[in-house]
């Protein structure tokens, strides 16, 4: 078991009431929820894997693959939604070939959906390490795709 898994286990009781806390910080410490950080968790907590997983992977908080150096953000809230947001979804899906919750093979970037990123006079919206880009167009998209490294 990592040692930096082991002191987060070790702040936490070992009850199921632990399992969502002892999940955020893990994610916090990493970025994700790894296959063995999912399997000490499961033993630290005497829970099935797949219990787990089950709990960790309904809330969208969680990721459970490698972050990559850059994180997308398409928003496809109700305004966002009408105005493109499922079409530049597509965009970043298809030029990236990733799918939500994935990380580029290279590492360079991955993606998520979000429900609504509270700007939604802007729509669509776009986030990009944190920076919200505002009525995004697909081709708007596709350049600033090309700018991150
Ligand atoms: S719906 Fe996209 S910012 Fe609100």
């Amino acid at each position: 078991m990592a040692e930096t898994v082991k002191a987060i286990l070790g702040r936490h009781r070992r009850s199921r009431d632990s399992l969502i806390p002892i999940l955020q910080d893990v994610q916090k410490e990493f970025g994700y929820i790894s296959p063995d950080s999912l399997a000490d968790i499961s033993r630290h907590l005497k829970l099935s894997e797949n219990e787990v997983f089950g709990v960790a992977s309904f809330y969208a908080q969680f990721r459970f693959t490698t972050p990559g150096r850059h994180s997308v953000r398409v928003c496809l809230g109700t305004a966002c939604h009408v105005r493109g947001g499922a079409t530049l979804l597509d965009t970043v899906q298809t030029g990236l070939g990733i799918e939500c919750g994935g990380t580029t093979a290279d590492e360079r970037f991955d993606l998520e959906r979000v429900a609504c990123l509270g700007c939604c006079a802007l729509s669509p919206v776009v986030q990009i390490d944190g920076k919200i880009f505002s009525k995004v167009s697909v081709n708007k998209l596709t350049e600033l795709l090309k700018f991150y490294e």
